[in-house]
C-alpha cells in the first residue's frame, strides 16, 4: 500500500543552471519544429496547393507521417470534426492548431522521459531488500531493443545467484590480499549484500576488431537501456568494471567462455539506501555548449 517515491518525483531540471535555455524553451523549439513538419507533410498531400485537403484518407496518410497512429475511423472522425462548414474540405488553418495540441501532450510525453533519463544516478548503496525478477526481465527486454550493428544482438545477461557470489567476494578477498597498494584492506561494499547481481557480455569475433567493437558498443547501448529501465521502476543499479571482473575465474563462476565472448560489466542493482533522491549528486563537468560543436 506505500508506494516507494520514485525518482519522477525528485528529478532535476531537464538543463543545469550554468545553461540559459530552460526545459520549457527546449519543449517550445521542439514543438515549433513540429509545427513546420506538420505543414511540409500537409503541403505534399496537398497537390493543387489550394490549403486544403478532401478526403479522410490524405487525412490518415497525414496522420501517419506525423507518427499519430489513427485507423480509417478514427481518421472520418478527425475529418468530420476538423471539417466545421461541412464542405467536405479540411483546411490546413484548422489542421495546425489540432496537430500543435496533439504534439504538446506528447512532449510532456518526451519532457518526462528525458527528465528520467537525466535523473539517473549510479547508486553506491543498496539496502538488502531482493528486487522482484520482473523489474530484471523488463530491464533485459529494454536493454535487447538497443540500436546493434547488423541486428547481431552480441550481448548475454547473466544473473547471478548468492552462491556464486560468495565465491566473486571469497575472489575479491584474495586478491585485494594479494595486492600491495591496498594494504589487504576489505572492499568498502559488502559484496553479499548487494541484493541483484547481473553480468553482461559482449560476443568475441577473433580477426574482425571491427565488428567486436561495434559489438561492444551495441552492448555498452543494451546496459544504458537496462540501467534506465531500472531507474524507471525505482530500482537504483551501478556498473562495476574492477579487476576481479577481468579475470579468467570470475569468467569461469559465470560460465563465460572467454573465447567466444567478454565480460563488459557486472552490474549491481537493488533499492537505494535512503531512496533514489540521495543518490550521488555527482553532476557533468561539461555543459551542452562545452561539448556540442556543429560545422557548416
Ligand atoms: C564502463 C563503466 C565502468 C564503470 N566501472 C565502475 C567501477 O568499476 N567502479 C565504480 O565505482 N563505478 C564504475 N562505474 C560508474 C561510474 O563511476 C559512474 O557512472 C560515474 O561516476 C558517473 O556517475 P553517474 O552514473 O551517477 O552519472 C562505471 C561506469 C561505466 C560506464
Amino acid at each position: 500500500l506505500m508506494k516507494r517515491s520514485s525518482p519522477a518525483e525528485h528529478r532535476p531540471l531537464l538543463c543545469s543552471e550554468t545553461t540559459t535555455t530552460t526545459a520549457t524553451q527546449l519543449c517550445a523549439a521542439a514543438l515549433s519544429s513540429k509545427q513546420k513538419h506538420a505543414k511540409e507533410v500537409f503541403d505534399r498531400l496537398d497537390e493543387n496547393e489550394d490549403g486544403v485537403i478532401t478526403s479522410s484518407d490524405d487525412l490518415k496518410t497525414i496522420l501517419r507521417d506525423l507518427d499519430i497512429e489513427a485507423d480509417t475511423e478514427d481518421s472520418q472522425a478527425l475529418f468530420r470534426y476538423l471539417d466545421n462548414n461541412e464542405d467536405g474540405e479540411v483546411d490546413v488553418e484548422d489542421f495546425l492548431p489540432w496537430y500543435t495540441d496533439a504534439a504538446a501532450a506528447a512532449e510532456e510525453v518526451a519532457e518526462s522521459f528525458q527528465e528520467l533519463l537525466v535523473g539517473r544516478r549510479t547508486v553506491e548503496e543498496f539496502d538488502e531488500t531482493p528486487v522482484n525478477d520482473d523489474v530484471l526481465r523488463r530491464a533485459v527486454q529494454c536493454a535487447i531493443a538497443a540500436p546493434n550493428r547488423r541486428m547481431s544482438e552480441p550481448w548475454r545477461f547473466i544473473k547471478i545467484g548468492p552462491e556464486t557470489v560468495e565465491k566473486f567476494a571469497e575472489l575479491n578477498a584474495k586478491m585485494r590480499k594479494n595486492m600491495e597498494t591496498d594494504g589487504g584492506r576489505s572492499s568498502i561494499v559488502d559484496w553479499q549484500k548487494v541484493p541483484g547481481w547481473c553480468v553482461v557480455t559482449t560476443k568475441l569475433s577473433p580477426g574482425d576488431a571491427e565488428a567486436e567493437l561495434d559489438d561492444f558498443k551495441s552492448t555498452s547501448c543494451a546496459i544504458q537501456n537496462f540501467m534506465l529501465s531500472m531507474w524507471s521502476d525505482g530500482v537504483g543499479s551501478k556498473w562495476t568494471s574492477g579487476p576481479v571482473q577481468k579475470t579468467q575465474e570470475f569468467a569461469d563462476l559465470c560460465g563465460v567462455d572467454t573465447s567466444k565472448e567478454r565480460v563488459v560489466g557486472c552490474i549491481w542493482y537493488g533499492f537505494a539506501t535512503g531512496g533514489t533522491k540521495y543518490a550521488d549528486p555527482r553532476r557533468r563537468k561539461k555543459t551542452v555548449d562545452d561539448v556540442l560543436s556543429s560545422v557548416p
